[in-house]
């Protein structure tokens, strides 16, 4: 098929669009660089630079789906900066939708969140779990769920939703590389790299065994892997919303030790206070798309999740094909 992965320079985007390449897909890769790596798309890959607002000429080149990641994806930026997030996030998504219906493309994959239930009421979440998002972060990618299911009823779209979890690990050379980092694992990783000194666990008093926050951590070619499975399955007129996460939760302690375990370093830690708008709880329920889609996480062990990261952060920039 032909393709167009917009964000496919960024770390879930490029690990997705070097599985499509490995496909035998012909991949477009629609990125402006305000976050990504232009020498994270794929080998195999057509870069194009340029913004979601301007995809028209891209799209009118024969593409048959578009896969979405093009997004701002700071929660704590998000709430600092609501109207950057709102522009990019709906804004851009609702003009490369109406850009798509120009140039008749019918089919999307789009990067959904976690951050669209805000704090569940029960884990795991479920798909049909209310939706309370508590920073504009997700409320912008709830907005685009429910843009699609609007654009599927009206103008027969088919659109795939997958909401992540905790995205982490790497894919070969493609790895998290964000100019500001405020993931757990990468930050811990930083710490054994000897790029930080310690590494802040944000609160232990929250009502979990250990005290601190238990996450879902997905391996990132698991979670890539769903992609080219939704992408098979859009149907005209159908958005289908799924959760993607390993379904077992790893407190921050358990995520520090394994880290500890994993690259032989000490990796001091310092109890700082509770990051504000942290669940205490996120574990997702993956079932939806285990049934309908056959999708099946191959590493859930967060020892090789974290092994992989570990072993991507310390392959060179430079470093090309996988
Ligand atoms: N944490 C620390 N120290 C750090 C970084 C994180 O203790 O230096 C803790 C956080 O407080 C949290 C856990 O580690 O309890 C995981 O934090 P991350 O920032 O790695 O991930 P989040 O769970 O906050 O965020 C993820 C996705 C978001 C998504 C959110 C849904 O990365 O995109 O889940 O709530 F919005």
């Amino acid at each position: 098929m032909k393709l167009l992965v917009t964000g496919g320079a960024g770390y879930v985007g490029s690990v997705v669009a070097a599985q499509l390449v490995e496909e035998g897909h012909e991949v477009t890769v629609l990125d402006d660089l305000s976050t990504g790596h232009e020498d994270a798309v794929p080998d195999g890959a057509r870069f194009v630079r340029g913004s979601i607002t301007d995809a028209g000429g891209v799209l009118r080149d024969g593409v048959d789906a578009v896969l979405h990641f093009a997004a701002r994806s700071l929660v704590g930026e998000s709430v600092e900066k609501p109207g950057l997030y709102w522009s990019h996030n709906l804004g851009g998504t609702l003009a490369l939708l109406e850009a798509m219906r120009q140039a008749g493309v019918g089919r999307i994959v789009f990067s959904s969140t976690a951050a669209t239930y805000g704090e569940p009421e029960r884990t795991p979440i479920q798909e049909t779990d209310p939706t309370r998002p508590g920073n504009p972060y997700g409320a912008s990618k709830l907005a685009v769920d429910t843009a699609l299911t609007a654009f599927a009823g009206l103008y027969g779209l088919a659109a795939v939703s997958l909401r992540y979890f905790n995205v982490a690990g790497a894919y070969g050379r493609y790895r998290e590389r964000h100019a500001v980092e405020t993931h757990l694992i990468p930050n811990v990783l930083k710490v054994a790299l000897g790029e930080r000194e310690s590494v802040s666990v944000f609160g232990t008093d929250y009502p979990t065994p250990d005290g601190t926050c238990v996450r879902d951590y997905i391996h990132v070619a698991d979670l890539a892997r769903a992609h080219l499975l939704a992408l098979d399955a859009c149907a005209e007129g159908v958005h289908r919303i799924y959760n993607l996460g390993s379904g077992s939760g790893f407190s921050v302690k358990e995520v520090l030790d394994v880290c500890r375990e994993v690259t032989g370093h000490p990796i001091p830690a310092e109890v700082g206070p509770r990051r504000p708008g942290d669940p205490a709880v996120l574990v997702a329920s993956s079932e939806k798309i285990k049934r309908e889609l056959g999708w099946k996480p191959d590493h859930t062990a967060l020892h090789t999740i974290v092994a992989d990261a570990w072993a991507g952060c310390q392959k060179p920039e430079s470093e090309r094909g996988l």
